[in-house]
């Protein structure tokens, strides 16, 4: 527990001390530092190395102040980042200290002597701690004559992160946010003295960099972008942003990420009409202070040349896509939908990239609109045993208020099991957490998976290495074979975390589901896509109505049908098709149309049956932004807006609300509930959707339901056995890869991580360098990395440059695939 500094003439609580800063009598935690006690008295004390959430350093000396204890006065001014508050301590920082005051303008001075006096053109100026701190504490003209140090300039430390060496003040900030918070230790401090700068093996040219560095290694963080945001000065900017815009010419909005199920708080600063940075923003319950580099980098997709701006129908005389009005386009739209509607029925797959708002929208097209529970979000490898899961187990899951799990538990539990899932990859600010709960707590993180990935040695991790597919027995033969992680889940606050590929494995779901049962660990649900878990609750599955109710219910269905002002019994009982389901009944002709949201068809579990299915589909209505694997089979295409230009909420794992407003107004762009609303009203059809709040407001008011689903009950499928010439496939997607929001990046895309083909070494012995993984649909070559995997597996990355898995094999996680040495 903290409290506010006060002043105190009470006796001090136990687990407090009494002090005086600046004359005044104030009460502070034990352990509390003393630049923080004066800060919350109001006293901003001058820093540079200092940040709340990284280990005091003591490294820039900008903070001292004078300390007495028991009446005696330090000798020299103290570093007030260092050093906790004490009982009797008096402290007299520079507002009552000449001492204090002259030493912290000493210090400014000589960080002066080497600092370039290049505000004008460094990317910090205008927003610079140390320039504020000159103009604020510093003195007034310089008294250095002599010639500054200078650096060949800039050092990219990585393709985004350039480093100009002469500005750094040696705050350390940079190189402890890699070794403590990301524990990507590739930056150091190197030499010593007047020549001391921050720097890798690589960028270290002047430097004899074996006897210098800790790693010898090129620095490779999916987090590099904090340390440009937390340099105090110009020292570190990234490739993406140098030289672009300058601070005070830009407008800030709050926002949120887009990029995965975390919901990191963002800062967009955008001038004239086009985001120029993202920044983290500040949320002490989900990211901290910190977020992913994609989730920084990662935003010129929406601006890109190639974006659709007007509506697009399809012209029967040139079977080309035109150019039309809105007007025009709706009722083509309408007109396709209303007729494969009252044929064999019309499927909608949204994608999981929606904001609930527009998930509703989708969730309420497809009953209202169109009749039917053919919906689904989920544009990737999926399972009936996953919808029950869902249904049971996520939807209507309380959130952070109702006891769902959240960001602070995974600090605080004495065990995360994360099974089929990569934190790092798939949600890097849930691996930041689990990474900070290692290492300063008690937290035991144990992962269910093929290998010791770059997550489990910075979470300071246990494997329990499995086969891929054997994820339902490895969870099932826990009390047998791991009995103290057992008990570990036994014990209070103990969470599971679940990844979106648990749906590929038969029996996981089921297995997942009678381990939280059995030992009370509380199960969390952590998909990719930032828009899945919003989705779940808005209903765009095909046995699950808005609010988590089953559509088997009878009740459920009478709920939403009084909210909806529907007919009783139009609802039909029946649950409707999942994605497959779909795809498979548009190619038996047993549905005629289609209407889908940001889906890429290499996404799903079997690309080629999609494209066979989108080929014979009588009509396909595509919402979207940038041309797609859609765009060639779509009858109507209809614009609709990127995150930064509307408002809405995306839910995050842990069933947080995250509300966002329009960064750029007024580019007329739609979103996805607007676009459906209007082509409801042409349907003859009123969804109240029309704006996001409307949207959002339509869901809210149905009453919460009591009616829960059947749990999961499969049974678990022991991986097939894979012949000579053979493997088993292990997979998933790296954070940087070939998703397509992250086009028009190239800065981002050389810091992903390299794309190798991994396996053991019994299984690599006469492969040589490369390895060619195929199937009967295609093959991919790639450079081994002996790893350790259990023999007989293969593990590639599901969608990075040259190992598209879907598109190319057909083939996913736990599929038996040939392999063979392939040199190049
Ligand atoms: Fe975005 Fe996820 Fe990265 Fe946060 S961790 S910035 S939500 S991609
Ligand atoms: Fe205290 Fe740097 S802020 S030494």
């Amino acid at each position: 527990m903290t409290v506010a500094p006060e002043k105190s003439d009470v006796d001090v609580p136990e687990g407090y001390v009494k002090l005086t800063i600046d004359g005044e009598e104030v009460v502070a935690p034990q352990g509390e530092l003393l630049i923080r006690t004066a800060e919350r008295l109001g006293t901003v004390i001058p820093r540079f190395c200092d940040h709340p959430l990284l280990d005091p350093a003591g490294a820039c000396r900008q903070c001292l102040v004078e300390v007495e204890m028991n009446g005696r006065p330090m000798p020299k001014p103290q570093a007030s980042c260092t050093m906790t508050v004490a009982d009797g301590m008096v402290v007299k920082t520079q507002v009552t200290s000449e001492v204090a005051d002259k030493a912290q303008q000493g210090v400014m001075e000589l960080l002066l002597i080497n600092h370039p006096l290049d505000c004008p053109i460094c990317d910090k100026g205008g927003e610079c701690p140390l320039q504020n701190q000159a103009m604020a504490h510093g003195r007034a003209d310089s008294r250095f004559v002599d010639k500054k140090r200078t650096f060949p300039k800039p050092l990219p430390i990585s393709s985004q992160v350039l480093l100009d060496r002469e500005r750094c003040v040696l705050c350390q900030r940079c190189t402890r946010f890699s070794d403590q918070i990301a524990g990507d230790p590739f930056i150091d401090l190197l030499e010593r003295g007047a020549h001391q700068q921050i720097g890798t093996a690589e960028t270290a040219d002047v430097l004899d960099a074996a006897s210098h560095t800790s790693s010898g290694q090129p620095f490779q963080s999916y987090f590099s972008g904090n340390t440009i945001q937390i340099c105090p000065v110009g020292a570190l900017t990234s490739a993406q942003y140098r030289f672009r815009s300058r601070p005070f010419d830009l407008v800030s909005t709050p926002s949120v990420c887009e990029h995965c199920s975390s919901g990191c708080a963002e800062r967009t600063d955008f001038r004239r009409g086009k985001v120029m940075r993202k920044l983290a923003g500040e949320d002490p319950d989900v990211n901290e202070e910190w977020i992913c580099d994609k989730g920084r980098f990662a935003f010129r997709y929406a601006n890109a040349e190639q974006r659709i701006r007007r509506p697009l129908v399809r012209s029967a005389e040139t079977g080309e896509l035109e150019e039309v009005s809105w007007t025009e386009a709706l009722r083509a739209a309408a007109a396709g939908l209303t007729k494969a509607r009252d044929g064999k029925g019309v499927g909608v797959l949204p994608g999981g990239r929606v904001t609930i708002e527009d998930a509703y929208a989708y969730s309420k097209f497809a009953r209202v609109a169109l009749r039917t529970h053919d919906v689904d979000h989920r544009a990737r490898a999926h399972s009936a045993e996953e919808l029950d899961f869902l249904a049971s187990r996520v939807a209507r899951d309380g959130g952070p208020a109702g006891g769902g799990v959240t960001f602070a538990d995974l600090e605080s539990a004495p065990v995360a099991l994360c099974v089929a899932f990569e934190p790092e990859e798939e949600a890097p600010a849930v691996f930041l957490r689990l990474r900070k709960g290692a290492r300063t707590g008690d937290i035991k993180v144990v992962h269910i998976g093929q290998w010791s990935s770059p997550a489990v040695e910075k979470t300071f991790g246990e494997l329990l290495a499995c086969p891929p597919g054997g994820e339902a027995d490895a969870v099932e033969g826990i009390a047998q074979h791991a009995p103290d992680l057992d008990e570990a889940l036994c014990s209070a606050g103990a969470v599971v975390l679940v990844g979106e590929r648990a749906a590929e494995v038969p029996g996981l779901p089921t297995a997942l589901h009678r381990l939280a049962e059995r030992t009370g660990a509380r199960l969390a649900w952590i998909p990719r896509r930032a828009g899945e878990r919003g989705a779940v609750e808005a209903g765009t599955l095909p046995t699950l109505l808005p609010g988590g109710r089953p559509v088997a219910d009878a009740d459920a269905r009478a709920e939403v049908e009084r909210h909806w002002g529907l007919e009783a019994g139009t609802l039909s009982a029946e649950p409707g098709r999942d994605v497959t389901g779909m795809l498979n009944a548009i190619v038996t002709r047993d549905l005629d149309g289609l209407l889908v949201g940001g889906v890429d068809l290499d996404d799903l579990p079997d690309p080629a049956l999609a494209r066979k299915a989108f080929d014979a589909a009588g009509f396909v209505v595509s919402l979207e932004l940038l041309p797609s694997t859609v765009t060639p089979y779509a009858d109507v295409v209809l614009p609709i807006a990127p995150v930064d230009e509307k408002g809405g909420t995306f839910v995050n794992w842990e069933g947080r609300r995250r509300p966002f407003t329009v960064t750029l107004d007024g580019t007329g762009a739609l979103p996805d509930c607007r676009v459906l609303d209007t082509l409801g009203v042409e349907m003859d059809t009123d969804l109240f959707t029309q704006t996001p709040d409307a949207a959002l407001g339509d869901l809210d008011r149905l009453p919460a339901s009591s009616v829960r689903a059947a749990a999961p009950d499969h049974p678990s499928v022991a991986p097939p056995t894979p012949g000579p010439g053979q493997a088993l496939l292990a997979t998933w997607r790296q954070l940087i890869d070939d998703g397509s929001l992250q086009i028009d990046e190239p800065a981002l895309a050389g810091t992903a991580r390299r794309v190798v083909a991994r396996m053991s070494q019994a299984t690599a012995d006469g492969l040589g360098d490369h390895v060619t993984v195929s199937t009967d649909r295609g093959s991919v070559t790639l450079p081994v990395e002996v790893t350790d995997l259990p023999d007989g597996v293969v593990w590639l990355p599901g969608n990075s440059p040259g190992s598209k898995l879907r598109a190319t094999l057909g083939a996913g996680h736990g599929a038996v695939v040939d392999i063979a040495g392939g040199d190049r």
